[in-house]
């Protein structure tokens, strides 16, 4: 790529006793967009050279610029300076593409574990801001830019004009450094230990299907007793399945005995109105294969979540994405072809050959198998979709046996007259309507990226959950913008509709063909999955499960942290706490413990307190490490603890 450099001759006068002497110093201009900015992560959009994050020329309050980074919040960029820049200098603004919209960012810069400047709350269509600042001395130089309190929508920020003053080593980006990836999960023990939800939910006459989670030593047995008319065990599977007609809440004992011991736990069932009492968990095969699916990798994921342990901490769910269904207009051979058969069935691609048997395999390891459609005449991917054909669409997901539905807004843009409130709710409520007139329980997945607030009225329409936020990716910037703006959220989540922050990117992912492990930094992912849990959200596991390395599996199936997420109070935790960067959020849980997070959403370690005056607690309470799965100690007042960048510590506080 061409350099671009400005030759700079400063006289820097030394004074020496009481003599002056002159040097003349070169200092070089180094365009910041001459650096390779694809180091840079965005929460959303790509890193823009020259260009804004949508590829626009650089425009701030009216003035075009030729150079700059074009960015998105939250966006971080290391910048490896070597002691060898003095000044480094820049104009900054949200860019006049979202001049009408309501950004609002706040730029920094961070050097020497300090904060070198701040700018001050930058708004969308309001004047620039400039700066030009002392680096020398400096080894690494952060970028940084954030969104604030309204989350990161619309904020398309810009370094525009920016450049270094050189006189020793080049600046150029680089990676920053990960911490070692540590397994705090303690491995299952030998004896059997019964994991999952505590209860569940179907209505009566609807086919139930519920595999026992058990960690312990094969073989395994199992009894249940008090088991409602209808259902029945499979005594070497641990699967129990069946139709109850009678509505009423059941209370179960399962029992799993191996050749070590027996063990024993209650399990609700309640038959009547509402089903996903507990967040859902599974696995949705976008944020790995994307439209790279196909009928093998299902059978596969299955396969993985069962032969992996997964199933045994309660994971459920097989979910299929986007790309199962015909394209309309193509040539392709293996995508293209008639849309729908004669009776207006909707047909699916080759790369899926026979959807029933597909249903009937994941549901015989005793899992469950979701599907994904929209409410437009064609999916997001450009695939067939529901339009005009919901009832007839519903009743076939149904026939075919699928649990769950996401339903994607995406191409109903074009139909949509505008974002009022009915306008939003129409096709929503339609599906709902042809999914109640089917004969079979389908977790109803609401996806429009939170348009309208959906939170408010995702359950009013059916929803069984509602993503609240666009596409989360793997990376800090996407993950912390995503999770952290949940807050307030809360009063909207409860047994049967959750608020959905998007599915989880640890592990394999790559969204396509080629894969690669998350960009997520350990601590990251630990933050990942505390909050998700915290956040009592649907957890849909997004990497491929065949390729699980230890890391992710401990990740995956911690049972302390997995009964956080499942508990059946079905509170999501709020925010307590917001101290610069360190974050407490705090999730009220049914034995009458509490769930804590201590976060760190900053880029040095530091300090937090945790004071019961906040928690509305008092005297000597019991801590419990949940990761580790173990008690911290006694603590009275207050629990203070150092926490690593952009890490978590996740405690309990136990009822005495
Ligand atoms: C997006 C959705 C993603 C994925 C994708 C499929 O709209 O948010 O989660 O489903 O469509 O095309």
């Amino acid at each position: 790529m061409k350099q671009f450099y400005l030759k700079f001759f400063v006289a820097i006068t030394f004074i020496l006793g009481s003599e002056f002497t002159t040097v003349a110093q070169t200092q070089d201009t180094v365009w910041l967009s001459s650096l390779d900015l694809s180091k840079a992560t965005l929460g959303w959009g790509t890193p823009g050279t020259n260009v804004s994050c949508m590829g626009h020329p650089i425009t701030l309050d009216g003035v075009q610029y030729a150079k700059g980074f074009g960015t998105h919040a939250n966006s971080i960029l290391y910048i490896r300076l070597n002691k060898g820049s003095q000044r480094f200098s820049a104009t900054i603004g949200i860019d006049d593409e979202e001049k009408l919209s309501t950004g609002t960012v706040i730029f920094s810069i961070y050097g020497a574990r300090q904060q070198l400047w701040k700018s001050s709350i930058l708004k969308s269509g309001e004047p620039v801001e400039k700066f030009n600042i002392n680096v020398s001395g400096i080894d690494t130089l952060i970028l940084l830019v954030e969104g604030t309190s309204d989350g990161i929508s619309y904020d398309h920020a810009d370094w525009a004009n920016a450049y270094f003053l050189v006189s020793g080593d080049k600046p150029v980006t680089v990676n920053r450094k990960m911490e070692e990836a540590i397994v705090l999960t303690p491995k299952a023990p030998l004896t059997p230990k019964i994991n999952g939800p505590k209860i569940y939910g179907v209505r009566p006459g609807h086919d139930f299907l519920y595999k026992i989670p058990v960690t312990g030593q094969r073989p395994m047995n199992y009894t249940v007793s008090d088991l409602p008319e209808g259902l029945k065990l499979n005594l070497n599977t641990g699967v129990i399945s069946g139709k109850v007609s009678k509505p009423g809440r059941y209370e179960i004992l399962l029992t799993a005995s191996n050749k070590l011991e027996k063990s024993s736990r209650k399990f609700t069932i309640v038959v009547g109105d509402e089903i996903a009492l507990t967040p859902p968990l599974g696995w949705n095969s976008w944020n790995c294969f994307a439209c790279a699916i196909d009928q093998d990798k299902v059978k596969s994921a299955a396969d993985a979540m069962i032969n992996s342990g997964l199933a045994d901490h309660g994971w459920s769910y097989i979910n299929i994405d986007d790309c199962w269904m015909v394209q309309p207009e193509s040539n392709d051979p293996v995508l293209g072809g008639k849309t729908r058969d004669d009776k207006g069935n909707m047909n699916v691609n080759k790369k899926f050959k026979d959807v029933k048997s597909l249903t009937d395999y994941v549901h015989q390891k005793g899992l469950k198998i979701g599907i994904y459609s929209g409410p437009g005449p064609k999916t997001c991917a450009g695939y067939t979709a529901c339009y005009q054909h919901e009832e007839a669409d519903a009743k076939q997901f149904a026939d075919w046996g699928f649990d769950y539905l996401k339903y994607d807004w995406c191409d109903y843009e074009r139909i949509a007259k505008d974002h009022s409130l009915p306008e939003l709710k129409k096709p929503y409520v339609v599906m709902h309507q042809a999914l109640d007139k089917a004969d079979r329980d389908i977790v109803y997945s609401l996806c429009q990226y939170g348009m309208g607030d959906v939170w408010k009225w995702g359950a009013e329409v059916g929803g069984n959950c509602w993503r609240t936020t666009g596409d989360i990716s793997d990376d800090w910037s996407s993950m912390d913008g995503i999770g952290f703006s949940q807050a307030g959220h809360e009063k909207y989540a409860g047994p049967g509709h959750w608020n959905d922050p998007d599915m989880l990117v640890v592990g394999m992912v790559g969204w396509g063909p080629e894969l690669h492990p998350t960009r997520l930094s350990p601590n990251e992912q630990y933050t990942h999955i505390s909050l998700w849990a915290l956040l009592a959200s649907p957890l849909l596991i997004g990497c491929d499960m065949t390729q699980l390395d230890e890391f992710t599996y401990g990740l995956l199936t911690n049972d302390e942290v997995l009964d956080i997420n499942q508990d059946i109070l079905g509170k999501q935790a709020g925010r307590l706490v917001q101290l610069e960067n360190m974050e407490i959020w705090v999730k009220d849980l049914e034995d009458g413990s509490k769930a804590v997070g201590l976060f760190n959403r900053g880029m040095f370690s530091g300090k937090i307190v945790l004071k019961w005056s906040d928690l509305g607690i008092t005297g000597k309470q019991t801590l419990r490490d949940v990761w580790k799965q173990e008690d911290i100690g006694v603590y009275q007042e207050r629990f203070e603890t150092e926490i690593p960048p952009h890490g978590v510590k996740l405690i309990r506080i136990l009822t005495k």
